[in-house]
């Protein structure tokens, strides 16, 4: 697809360093636990969105001998991400610079399509999701999570903090993003028409001081150097000065030893349909 809208399109987080550090520490353990179950080696897996990849390598490391590929739009990204795999020697893992809305790969390509967080990105969810299921083989399967920034419950309370999720949701939907992602995922299925489908939520949680200062240091450094803040500012939802008021109140809150964050993340395992089986 080569639509003019779609290469516009506004990741909202961006690729500052703040960012990139925390999606590395995730890893297939956590992020695809819904997926594992059902890999064996041998198996065929792209990962869309792949990011800084430590998910991607983890995937790799269970199904070799099989191919795995992470693709992205961030070149640099991908860069680190290959060094990364080259220096763990995973011969079976490769990155390749392109959209999911035009994958590279012939129709029935992968075993395994599998996107960690990045629906809730997309302008195009519908296309991107059938774009999936197309390089995937028939009986194959297509692994989506997204996280659901309506779910957000935090303490101590704070106004700056409340402030920000209101601010982050409404820049996120100007860039043509889904902040509310995770409770439309049956719905994406449905409309793709995915009826061999399981949905699971599980809920991401900080509350010991080392995830607490993580997580609060992290918003408050990427509120004021990733594309998060700045965008909020173009479009006219927080002035510099909130910004760094809501940074502050991160910062408190990182530190306060009754700090507690959490918010439901919810995964979409669907098989797509077999020609050969189907009436
Ligand atoms: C929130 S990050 C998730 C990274 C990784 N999957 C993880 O969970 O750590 C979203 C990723 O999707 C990528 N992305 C955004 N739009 C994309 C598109 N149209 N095609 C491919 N990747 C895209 C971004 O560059 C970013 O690396």
């Amino acid at each position: 697809m080569t639509d003019e809208p779609l290469r516009h399109e506004k990741y909202t987080h961006g690729h500052a360093p703040a960012v990139l550090r925390q999606h590395a520490l995730r890893t297939a353990e956590e992020a695809a636990a819904f997926l594992l179950p059902e890999l064996r080696p041998g198996m065929r897996l792209l990962d869309v969105g792949c990011g800084p990849g430590s998910i991607t390598r983890g995937l790799a490391e269970r199904l070799a001998p099989g191919q795995v590929i992470g693709l992205d739009l961030s070149r640099e990204t991908l860069d680190a991400a290959r060094r990364e795999a080259t220096a763990r020697g995973l011969e079976n893992l490769r990155y390749e610079e392109a959209s999911v809305y035009d994958l590279p790969f012939p129709d029935a390509s992968f075993d395994v399509a599998y996107a960690h967080q990045v629906f809730q990105h997309l302008r195009e969810r519908g296309a991107a999701l059938r774009e999936m299921l197309r390089v995937v083989r028939p009986g194959g399967l297509v692994a989506v999570r997204d996280v659901d920034w309506g779910t957000v419950a935090y303490w101590p309370r704070d106004p700056w903090i409340d402030r920000f999720v209101e601010v982050h949701q409404r820049t996120w939907y100007q860039n043509g993003g889904e902040p509310q992602m995770g409770r439309q995922i049956r719905a994406l299925f449905n409309a793709a028409g995915v009826s061999d489908l399981q949905i699971t939520a599980t809920v991401w949680c900080y509350a010991t001081r080392t995830e607490t200062a993580e997580w609060g240091q992290s918003y408050a450094e990427r509120l004021l150097t990733s594309p998060m803040g700045e965008r909020a500012v173009e479009y006219g939802y927080a002035s510099r000065a909130e910004l760094e008021a809501m940074a502050a109140a991160f910062r408190a809150w990182a530190s306060h030893p009754d700090a507690l964050w959490a918010f439901i993340h919810v995964a979409a395992l669907g098989w797509k349909a077999n020609k050969a089986s189907s009436p």
